[in-house]
């Protein structure tokens, strides 16, 4: 059994890889790190040790003052056990949707793994963050099922639309791993943030927190470091085009992870002027949004995707931050 990480592992430093060789030794290093440090869902998560049970009605499921619907005057004037539950049920959201992206993602992965030549160095490590995704699916699921709860994921019509996205590494590798980071930063930017909140969280939330986010650190690096030895390389039509899309799939990705989960809202009547207080008028999601993809625009800047055209676009989908820094 390996045990989970005791503190929230650092985030992976990008390095410079414009020539092939210096790249090639970032995926040796990545996929060699994914066999020395890595954990598996039923084996390393005491799922069934008292402490790690999950009560409904557990008070470390309520939201923190410092989240925008825990602050809310409505939100507060709930029982405790409502609070608590309202709290546990947008974490099993977020498991949910997480999920579901990553299962696109695996289908997407493999599908760019089908055409790799023999000897790419990219294939190994692509099969490891697959290997990954499959525990984080399983770890995410089974904490939905032991929450007893109605959740579910996407909304039907996004799920639908959302089935394109493995076929993308069929029309551009680039465009995919910018849906591949679309996905991962927000999530990776919400955890963080949780985990630093001062809060004691439930044992078994914060496990699945710190494997996650211990082994996103890598598939973010690889997103990466593809993207910065690639882009600068691709004809500047091409170069054009997927600058015009990414701010539009970032955008639209960083709202469907940071959405209000509208189940969440019906199964506990959260009032419609909460929902406009907390999600839809609020300065404080629409700059969480922003700062959810700041860390991805600022390398979309660096490999020369923003210009005055698409940086339009950015301001239009409300993800752009002056100095093309997070905010
Ligand atoms: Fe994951
Ligand atoms: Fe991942």
């Amino acid at each position: 059994m390996t045990a989970a990480p005791s503190s929230t592992a650092a985030r992976e430093s990008d390095e410079t890889v414009a020539d092939r060789s210096a790249y090639e030794t970032v995926i040796h290093r990545l996929s060699k790190a994914s066999v020395d440090k890595h954990w598996e869902p039923y084996k390393d998560i005491p799922w069934d040790d008292p402490e790690f049970l999950i009560d409904q009605d557990d008070p470390r499921w309520e939201l923190p003052e410092v989240d925008k619907l825990g602050a809310h005057a409505w939100y507060r004037s709930r029982s405790p056990e409502v609070r608590a539950r309202i709290g546990l049920f947008r974490v099993a959201t977020a498991m949910k949707i997480g999920l579901q992206f990553e299962n696109l993602l695996k289908r997407g992965l493999l599908n760019y793994a089908y055409r790799l030549p023999n000897g790419a160095p990219e294939f190994r490590y692509v099969y490891h963050e697959t290997i990954e995704e499959g525990h984080h699916g399983m770890m995410f699921q089974e904490f939905v099922n032991r929450t007893k709860m109605p959740v579910r994921g996407m909304p039907g019509p996004l799920s639908l639309i959302a089935q394109v996205a493995p076929w993308i590494p069929l029309i551009s590798t680039e465009l995919f791993f910018i849906f591949v980071l679309g996905g991962e930063d927000p999530i990776d930017h919400v955890q963080r943030k949780m985990l630093k909140d001062g809060r004691k969280h439930h044992p078994l939330e914060e496990t699945i927190m710190r494997i996650h986010i211990a082994e996103e650190a890598r598939h973010i690096s690889f997103a990466r470091h593809y993207l910065r030895n690639r882009v600068p390389r691709m004809p500047r039509h091409r170069r054009l085009l997927l600058g015009i899309i990414s701010p539009i799939i970032l955008g639209v990705m960083a709202r469907i992870m940071l959405a209000p989960p509208g189940p969440m809202i019906k199964r506990f009547n959260v009032p419609p002027h909460v929902v406009r207080d907390v999600y839809t008028n609020s300065q404080a999601a629409a700059a969480e949004i922003r700062d959810s993809v700041g860390k991805t625009r600022e390398l979309c800047v660096d490999v020369g995707l923003v210009n005055p055209l698409t940086r339009r676009i950015w301001q239009v989908m409300g993800i752009w931050a002056p100095s093309g820094k997070s905010a």
